[in-house]
């Protein structure tokens, strides 16, 4: 068990980027298990970091708290994750009781910086999932924290992890296009995942920083990280013009709706047996209502975002979001001084696809080792030469099996070396929102927003 437990404190250290805590200064214990707590058991808690740490990590890991505000949901996330430890409405007081290695923050985005700064300052690492925080303020305070303690912060980016984005980073590495000139990178969500956001928490701007945030902090920071410069100066546009107020009619909520028969979006939350055990049967305790008409007047987020980024090293970034789209896919086109990089997943015109939107959007939420393996293209046209395809294998559950991976190298394979950088630390966490943040005051202001403007953190190069 020692070697286990010191792998994780050395990956935790090591994916920290910004903190070089030398690796003597954590305390070892010869036979525990690596303690861990949890807090915010909602979908991706109790699967993605509960359940499947226990079945895949349980040789090395212990659960010794889980908390939420919603006891009901809680007491029933301890019964699906399987965990035999005791659950707490207190963050506080679960920490204090339990003295946990680590703390993992999974609840809803505006209250990360909650539990990432009492974590620390209780003397915990913690891993958060993204988005680091929701503003400018809450992201100077998790800073700051981070900077007086001796603990570290981890931010769970997943989309690095996969296969066919790793593929890019290493063609970018080496310099396959030669210097990185410009890129345009498109990303569109379906009337099945991009509805899901509109129905819950995340159309509200005050609790998901707008999708600007929850939604592209995932697609900033592969741009960073492929890019491999900070972002440095934003100018965006953004609306709301067709869910929301726009919407021609609405209802309460989606299974009880007098619209139903007319509306393309209806979903009966009651048919799907671990949603209404997760969400609908703990309702009573918070009024958490998963299944919100999406047409609700006092949603307040956009839902199509489009941006230009300048970064440190004059790489130039075209970047849009959108919302409704028929088919869930993404592209993006690397510009470079010997050519161009044009890669895709998911335009269902380039391919014979074998499941519809609604299956598409199951399986990358869905966490299973059990895989059908698919090709994905990326071509490589360099100047004056004809263009080559390259056929990069593809899983599709787990976020393109990242998510798989990100665990793997948090809690196995610390000690192996990553060629790609793939681990992400608080300033990979800060400057991927910052665009966000920043994209979202450029809108509200009409103008270009310095990225330097927002905290104390001043855009590099390149990044370290
Ligand atoms: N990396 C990824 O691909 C990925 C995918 C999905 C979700 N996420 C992130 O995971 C987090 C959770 O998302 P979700 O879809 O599970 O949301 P969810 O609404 O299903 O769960 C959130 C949980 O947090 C609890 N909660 C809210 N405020 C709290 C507070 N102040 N104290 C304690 N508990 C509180 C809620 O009761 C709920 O149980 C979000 O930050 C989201 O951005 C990441």
């Amino acid at each position: 068990m020692k070697n286990s437990r010191r792998k994780f404190l050395t990956s935790v250290s090591m994916l920290a980027a910004t903190t070089a805590l030398p690796l003597e200064a954590f305390a070892f214990n010869a036979t525990k298990k690596l303690s861990v707590v949890l807090v915010g058991t909602g979908i991706r808690g109790i699967t993605f970091w509960g359940k499947r740490l226990i079945d895949q990590y349980s040789d090395i890991i212990e659960f010794v708290g889980l908390s939420d505000i919603n006891p009901s949901r809680l007491a029933y996330a301890k019964t699906y994750i399987g965990a035999s430890c005791p659950t707490f409405s207190d963050f506080e007081e679960m920490v204090k009781t339990t003295r946990p290695d680590l703390v993992i923050v999974t609840t809803k985005d505006s209250t990360h910086h909650q539990f990432i700064i009492k974590g620390l300052e209780m003397g915990c690492d913690v891993l958060t999932e993204k988005p680091l925080t929701t503003d400018e303020t809450k992201c100077q305070s998790i800073l700051e924290a981070e900077r007086k303690s001796k603990k570290n912060l981890i931010v769970g980016f997943n989309y690095r992890w996969s296969p066919y984005a790793t593929k890019i980073k290493e063609l970018l590495m080496n310099k396959t296009i030669g210097d990185l000139v410009s890129v345009d990178f498109n990303w569109y969500l379906n009337t099945y995942h991009g509805a899901s956001y509109f129905r819950r928490w995340h159309g509200d701007m005050n609790s998901s920083g707008s999708l600007w945030v929850h939604k592209a902090t995932h697609h900033f920071d592969l741009l960073n990280w492929w890019i491999n410069s900070e972002p440095e100066e934003v100018f965006a546009y953004g609306d709301l013009e067709f869910y929301g107020k726009n919407g021609p009619f609405r209802g309460d909520n989606c299974r009880s709706c007098q619209h139903s028969s007319k509306c393309d979006f209806h979903w009966d939350i009651n048919q799907d047996k671990f949603m209404k055990a997760l969400y609908v049967d703990h309702e009573h305790e918070d009024g958490y209502i998963r299944d919100n008409c999406l047409f609700r007047e006092d949603i307040d987020i956009y839902d199509k975002m489009s941006a230009q980024v300048k970064y440190a090293d004059n790489t130039t970034l075209n970047y849009s979001l959108t919302t409704y789209s028929p088919f869930e896919g993404w592209r993006v086109a690397f510009n470079g001084t010997k050519g161009r990089i044009e890669a895709s997943q998911d335009i269902p015109y380039f391919k014979e696809s074998s499941i519809s939107e609604a299956e598409k959007h199951q399986k990358e939420m869905t966490q299973t080792d059990q895989e059908d393996l698919s090709f994905e293209s990326i071509i490589v046209h360099p100047l004056w030469q004809p263009h080559k395809t390259l056929a990069v294998p593809m899983e599709k559950s787990g976020h393109g099996g990242g998510d798989k991976r990100l665990q793997d190298k948090i809690f196995r394979t610390s000690e192996i070396d990553d060629p790609y950088g793939r681990t992400a630390g608080i300033r990979d966490g800060a400057m991927s929102i910052l665009i966000g943040i920043a994209a979202r005051r450029s809108i509200e202001n009409k103008k270009t927003i310095q990225i330097s403007e927002l905290t104390d953190l001043k855009p590099r190069k390149q990044r370290s």
